[in-house]
């Protein structure tokens, strides 16, 4: 039987091999996706002001914890691959992040970066990625200082599935051509775990775990976090710079929920 354990592992090694597309994919400050909506978002949310001390979780190639060190934050990022955590103390090797190797389904690990020390948590585009997320969510609670905030973002788990379709049609509207954009969705309520590509020009697959909002929800309710903040964020009208069939497209669905807990 394939414990959750198993496909954590198989989740690091995945990662660990994808860390040089990775980075490349993102360079210093982020792809299209990251640039227009995830880190726009997450900074809304963050609210982060000069001085706090502030945990980047599953931080990738690092670009949200170079951006939050140049907002003045004292930065902890961390993430399971050693090779993206290396990938990305290379980008900025003069930088005062502190950069751990630790994995975020260790409930342990994460409280060795210190109980009540952090005015805010982040986890960008990652709980979608992670093979077990309550130690997390327990864990958060614990780390951050009393009123410290928490911000996720994530793959909309309505609209952003390894199991979405794409589809264009093309209809007619008094005597004219007209084009809309449709997702169809198969599966949503239950709890999954799929290879999926991720970005279009992902060369290889990796483990996608799909958690319905109540899932994904009541799980940070149950560890003490409430919710006081949320967004849905989607590409502007006339977004020049993506691929065939890709969320640039898809103006009316949001591929990112942003969220903000306590
Ligand atoms: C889609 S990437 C997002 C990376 C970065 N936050 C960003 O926004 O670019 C997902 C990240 O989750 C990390 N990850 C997956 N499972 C993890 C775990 N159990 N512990 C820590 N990091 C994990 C991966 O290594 C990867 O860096």
């Amino acid at each position: 039987m394939t414990t959750t354990r198993d496909l954590n592992n198989r989740a690091r090694q995945q990662w660990d091999a994808k860390a040089s597309f990775w980075d490349a994919l993102h360079g210093f400050d982020g792809n299209l996706f990251h640039k227009t909506l995830v880190g726009p978002a997450a900074e809304r949310l963050l609210a982060v002001r000069a001085g706090e001390r502030v945990l980047d979780v599953a931080c990738g190639s690092g670009q949200m914890a170079r951006r939050l060190e140049a907002l003045g934050a004292q930065v902890v990022a961390t993430d399971f691959s050693a090779a993206l955590i290396a990938k990305a103390k290379a980008r900025t090797p003069e930088s005062k992040i502190d950069y751990r190797v630790v994995d975020a389904t260790d409930e342990d690990a994460l409280m060795l970066l210190g109980a009540a020390s952090f005015d805010a948590v982040v986890c960008n585009m990652a709980l979608q990625d992670i093979a077990d997320i309550e130690p997390l969510f327990r864990a958060t609670k614990r780390l951050l200082r009393a009123g410290g905030r928490f911000v996720f973002t994530i793959t909309h788990p309505c609209f952003n599935l390894s199991s979405t379709v794409f589809g264009q049609e093309r209809y007619e509207v008094e005597g004219k051509l007209a084009y809309r954009m449709s997702l169809k969705q198969t599966e949503y309520l239950t709890p999954a775990v799929h290879e999926g590509i991720g970005a279009v020009d992902e060369p290889t697959a990796h483990l996608y775990f799909h958690r319905p909002l109540h899932v994904l929800l009541n799980t940070a309710f149950a560890a003490g976090l409430v919710m006081d903040a949320v967004e849905e964020p989607a590409f502007p009208e006339g977004t020049v710079g993506g691929s065939r069939l890709s969320w640039t497209e898809y103006t009316q669905f949001p591929p990112v929920l942003a969220a903000r807990l306590r």
